[in-house]
């Protein structure tokens, strides 16, 4: 029989995407199948209309399914949970290795990073992952694959991202609404991640920044490792809503000035350079200084760049970012935007997209579909030693996942 796609959702606040994916010849996400639905009831994370949810999830899956032929049955998605409820904290874990110094295995893992999460999460917070950070053996560190060396002592720091369990329940009642299961859950700063970061960006560290419609996503890499995880509700519908007020324009004026005309180094648009606006309660749309425009639109950019460098901070050593800063998610297409960020952190930035291939593979490799294909890659990125739930009771609650083997493959 021939394996069903792996199915990942991105509950966006613009969008519902569902995609459907296989694992390509090289390791890549190759697309089977893929779909987004607007509007999509969810706003920076949180489920606002159950019914719209629902109603997108089920029209989003369907379309998937139509595309790939697959079966529908009993069908479990891998879920992106994202908005600034999320947080993280550092769990610790240790174990004994008997009879001494034989190879370390993969239980040895299982167990050591299962110790690690006995921390208890904030009030009201669930854990979504437990993601290892490094491994020690007798003391020494900087292991990410302790698997096969020997020792008496594994040790563990696992990055631990945790959500408002209302939250969760909330998103588990819309896929359940609409007919389906979760798999997993996967933090959206993390699954952002896994879409772009190179092996070599993993290696010189590096920080993703997600520029969505309400929420940015960031996450931090050093030595290998995922030290930071955060998000924070200043995105890009800000600056549309920006452009709206002081332009005095409709929501889709300021929209479509935004994407068509809007540059975030307001510095490099020349003073002559007009653009038409169309102001709300008049007929005719009228010049106006397209700098004017690029101002408003860089203030915003400005901010989220100045929020994004406070988390990165949080994260330890920005200095160490030898890869610098990437970033994505549909609000990073605003032109120039990775010119400000550079600008405004001193850190080099590159605006990326995640790369897919198969049918679909020009819509997902676009920067709004970051989410999505990291959700796919996260689960196809599968290695035999490195993934395994911790109980079979426990559902996604109990799948862990180490990260080293998450960034290989072509994709
Ligand atoms: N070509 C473009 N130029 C400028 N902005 C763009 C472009 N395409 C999309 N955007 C902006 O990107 C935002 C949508 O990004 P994205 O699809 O990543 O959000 P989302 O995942 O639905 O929301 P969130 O992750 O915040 O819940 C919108 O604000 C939109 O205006
Ligand atoms: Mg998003």
């Amino acid at each position: 029989m021939v394996e069903r796609s792996v199915y990942a959702l991105d509950l966006g606040s613009t969008k519902v995407v569902c995609l459907a994916a296989r694992p390509g010849p090289g390791g890549e996400v190759d697309v089977r199948g893929l779909a987004s639905v607007s509007p999509s009831g969810v706003y920076k994370g949180v489920v606002v209309d159950l019914h719209e949810t629902v109603g997108a999830i089920q029209s989003a899956v369907r379309k998937a399914i139509q595309m790939t032929g697959d079966e529908d049955v009993d069908l479990e998605l891998v879920v992106g949970v994202g908005g600034a409820h999320l947080e993280y904290m550092t769990g610790q874990g240790l174990v004994p290795i008997f009879p001494r110094s034989r190879p370390i295995g993969r239980d040895d893992v299982l167990q050591v990073i299962n110790h690690s999460r006995q921390i208890v999460p904030p009030p009201g917070h669930t854990l979504i992952q437990a993601v290892p950070r490094e491994f020690r053996i007798d003391g020494k560190r900087g292991f990410q694959k302790p698997i096969g060396q020997q020792g008496e002592r594994l040790e563990v720091d696992t990055h631990i991202i945790t959500g408002l369990s209302e939250y969760l329940r909330q998103i588990e009642e819309a896929v359940q609404g609409a007919g389906y299961k979760i798999g997993l859950m996967v933090a959206v700063p993390l699954a952002s991640a896994v879409a772009v970061v190179s092996p070599r960006d993993l290696d010189e560290g590096c920080a993703v920044i997600d520029i969505g419609a309400g929420t940015s996503s960031v996450a931090v890499f050093e030595n290998g490792g995922l030290v930071h995880t955060g998000s924070f509700p200043i995105a890009s519908n800000l600056v549309t809503s920006d452009v709206q007020q002081l332009l005095k324009t409709s929501a889709d004026e300021a929209e479509r000035l935004k994407i068509d005309f809007g540059s975030a180094m307001a510095v490099d648009v020349g003073e002559d350079e007009a653009v038409e606006v169309h102001q709300a309660g008049q007929t005719e749309s009228r010049p106006m200084q397209r700098k004017v425009l690029c101002e408003i639109i860089e203030s915003r950019m400005r901010e989220i760049a100045n929020h994004a460098m406070r988390q990165i901070e949080r994260g330890g050593k920005s200095k160490e970012l030898g890869a610098g800063l990437l970033l994505t998610g549909g609000g990073s297409s605003i032109r120039k935007s990775a010119a400000l960020f550079e600008a405004t952190t001193g850190l080099k930035t590159r605006a990326v997209a995640p790369k897919a291939i198969g049918t679909m593979a020009d819509l997902a490799s676009q920067p709004g579909m970051a989410t999505a294909v990291g959700l796919a890659k996260y689960v196809l990125q599968e290695d035999e030693d490195e993934i395994a739930p911790a109980s079979a009771i426990g559902g996604w609650k109990d799948t862990i996942r180490t990260l080293k083997s998450l960034f290989s493959g072509k994709a």
